[in-house]
């Protein structure tokens, strides 16, 4: 459906683009004073640079006003299970892997050897969550599980000839 709406989305200003192309192609043959031209174009693009500028403020400011999006959505004083996530070439080892839903978790994701890249899927394979596996480094991850299910943690980062065996499952009942 997206994919769809993009790319009529796109024919349509390739479109756009090529009359605006002949248009200028037909009117470049046409000689006129240049000073009004420049005059009227100069303002009109002042007025396009401004109102480029208020939307991106705009935007900015709208886009940007739920960081850090990755913060807990649980308050101070609850009690979150972290879990100790470790990978390895190749495998994880994962400290708690059954989890309640409703449980805020907190993975507490690190490596032991290279980096590799720590995803967190449910069952439609619909990556949920991401992050960075590294050595001497822990990067966390806040998930509060919705629904029951077999959910999966795979490497997102290559790491070796063992890259596509680095999966594992946790279950949330
Ligand atoms: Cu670990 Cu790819």
């Amino acid at each position: 459906m997206m994919q769809t709406i993009a790319w009529i989305t796109t024919l349509i200003f390739i479109l756009f683009i090529a009359i605006v192309f002949g248009w200028v192609v037909i009117q470049s043959k046409e000689k006129r004073e240049y000073t009004a031209i420049m005059t009227k174009w100069y303002k009109t693009r002042k007025v396009y640079g401004i109102t480029l500028v208020a939307l991106l403020i705009i935007f900015s400011i709208y886009t940007l006003r739920e960081l850090p999006y990755n913060a807990p959505a649980y308050g101070k004083g609850e009690n979150p299970t972290i879990v100790q996530t470790e990978a390895m070439q190749f495998g994880w080892n994962i400290d708690v892997t059954e989890f309640s839903v409703g449980e805020q978790v907190e993975f507490h994701v690190t490596s032991a050897d290279v980096t590799h890249g720590f995803g967190l899927y449910d069952e439609d394979m619909n990556l949920l969550e991401q992050t960075q596996a590294m050595p001497e480094y822990t990067n966390i991850v806040y998930y509060t599980f919705e629904e029951p299910g077999t959910y999966k943690i795979l490497c997102l980062e290559y790491c070796g000839v063992g890259h596509h065996v680095m999966d594992t499952e946790i279950v949330v009942n």
